[in-house]
This record gives structure tokens, sequence and C-alpha cells, in this order.
């Protein structure tokens, strides 16, 4: 947008954390859902890759505190609709707000800035690095000061806190020395959600948080996920039902780019569209 809007943008960030605290929860401390606010609200939200309607007409409404599941077949528009939510693709009509602010066709540092962070589909870390290497980087980013900050013990300090912390969140704290490249495949998911927590983001997208995971890593990541959407919006996709079912209070379910059907997981898995969309990839495959 314009400079104007940026500076204004980089001045509030330091008051972000602090405003963030108890705001948006209710009065226990806990999420406000049923009839709470709209965290993210999707308008004839399209997208048209050379013709192609990947996103088609989507509204789409995520409440707050509440964790929404988006599923589908392969290739029904998830992915692009993160990309589309979070700045990284633009539409090409419709509208996106979160928490009622208009952030369509706004870049995904500035979307970030609104308290809206994402995990990729696809590992994206450096094998040479440590998890506290990446976390620790992962909060750097987050300081206008750069460089410079390290160079207080005291706020050095304070950041180690919350590096551990981080790093407990999601189980890493006995490999969190190790080269990433050493880890699991299960222990990077679980440190890509470190860094996607680090942001502190009010709504938090995960693409397939446990796709290519093995039965007990997929568990312990429906419990790591519950465990982070205490007082977040969360919105995820998953092809595993059982995950879907065990997390989310709405589901979402998309068809080439439209949106199929939407309810409770048991509404939705009922649902003979659904059943025979699914039913139509399977037999495609
Ligand atoms: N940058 C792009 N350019 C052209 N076509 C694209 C682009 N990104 C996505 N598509 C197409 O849009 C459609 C939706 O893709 P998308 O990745 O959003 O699906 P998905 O629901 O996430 O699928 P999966 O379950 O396989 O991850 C696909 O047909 C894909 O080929
Ligand atoms: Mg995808």
């Amino acid at each position: 947008m314009t400079s104007a809007d940026q500076e204004e943008r980089h001045a509030s960030d330091a008051a972000r954390p602090a405003e963030r605290g108890g705001a948006d929860d209710g009065p226990d401390g806990g999420a406000v859902t049923a009839g709470g606010r709209v965290a993210v609200r999707t308008r004839a939200l399209t997208k048209v890759f050379r013709g192609f309607r990947a996103v088609d007409s989507v509204d789409l409404e995520v409440r707050e505190g509440t964790v929404h599941a988006l599923v589908g077949p392969n290739g029904a528009g998830k992915t692009t609709l993160f990309n589309l939510l979070t700045g990284f693709v633009t539409p090409t009509s419709g509208t996106i707000t979160v928490f009622d602010e208009d952030v369509t066709g706004q870049q995904p540092e500035q979307v970030a800035r609104r308290g809206v962070a994402r995990s990729f589909q696809i590992t994206s870390l450096f094998e040479t690095l440590t998890s506290r290497e990446h976390v620790e980087l992962a909060l750097q980013g987050l300081t206008s000061q750069g460089f410079r900050f390290w160079r207080s013990e005291k706020l050095l300090g304070r950041h180690r806190a919350r590096v551990d912390e981080l790093l407990g969140q999601v189980g890493l704290t006995p490999l969190a020395e190790k080269p990433v490249g050493l880890l699991a495949y299960g222990q990077k998911r679980a440190l890509e959600m470190a860094l996607v927590l680090a942001l502190d983001p009010r709504v938090m997208l995960l693409d397939e948080p446990t796709a290519g995971m093995g039965i007990e890593d997929v568990d312990r990541t429906i419990e790591l996920v519950r465990r982070i959407a205490a007082g977040r919006t969360v919105v995820f996709v998953d092809h595993n039902m059982h995950v879907v079912g065990s997390l989310a209070d709405r589901v979402t379910v998309l068809q080439q780019g439209r949106v199929l059907a939407e309810g409770a997981y048991d509404e939705v898995r009922n649902d003979e569209r659904v059943i025979t969309a699914y039913l139509g990839e399977a037999d495609h495959a």
C-alpha cells in the first residue's frame, strides 16, 4: 500500500505483543467461541491461474478461537486458499478480512503483522542449523533492532527463555542442539510449528501438519495442535480424517475451488456430496 501505511504498521509493531495479551480472550481467559468475532472472512474470493479457477467464489468464515479444518481432494484449492489468506498469492477478485480489517491484496509481511502466520505444506528448514538456531532466527526476525538486539545481555537472556519455551512446547528440548538434518521427519514438522508459534499469531494456518507422518507422530501432532490452539484461532488443511475429526470444531470442504459443504465434522462426514467427492478422487487415483 502507501508508504504512510507501512510506517504506521512499523510504528505499531512494538505495541502489538502487549495489546494481544488479554483483549481477545473471554472473561475466563479462554477464547470466545460460539457467537464470537470472525477472525478471517472471505467474500467471493477467487483466484484464476491462466483461465483456471483454482479458488472460485469462496465465502469462508472462521470464528475466533475455533479450530477450522479445510479439506477436499487433491487440487481442490486448499493451499491456494492459504496462499491467498496470507498474501502469497493476490486474489483475482473478492475480499479477505482479518478481524474485520481488509487485507485484500496485502503483502505477506503486512498480513503477518495482522497476526496471521502459517506453516507450509513442504518443509523448508536449513539442514545444518540446529533447532535452537532456527527458533532464534525466527524471533530475531521479529525485532526491529536486528543484530544489535543480541548485544544486550538482559534482552538476550529474556530471548533465550522464550526460545527454550518454544522448543519445550513442541517437545524438542532434548534435540535443541542437533543439526536439523539429523532430525526425524516428525521432529522437523514440530520445529516448523515452533517457528510459526514464535510469531505468536492470533490466527495460525497449518498446511497438512501431519502429511507423511507415521501414526505416533500423527497423534503427537494432534496433541500439539490442541495445546497451541488454546487462545488462538487455527485453520488447518489435512487429508487424514482422524486428525480432522480429533481437532476441528468446524470443517469446510472444497472441491474444484468451490465450497462443497461446511459444518461440524459429523455433519460433513455424512454428507452425500462429500462422500462422492472423495470417492471420485479415489476413482481417479
Ligand atoms: N501458481 C500456480 N499456477 C498455476 N496453477 C496453480 C498454481 N498454484 C496452484 N495451481 C493449480 O490450482 C489447483 C489447486 O491447487 P492447490 O495446490 O491449491 O490444491 P490443494 O487443494 O492444496 O491440493 P493438495 O491436496 O494436493 O495439496 C491445482 O489444479 C493446481 O495445479
Ligand atoms: Mg495443498
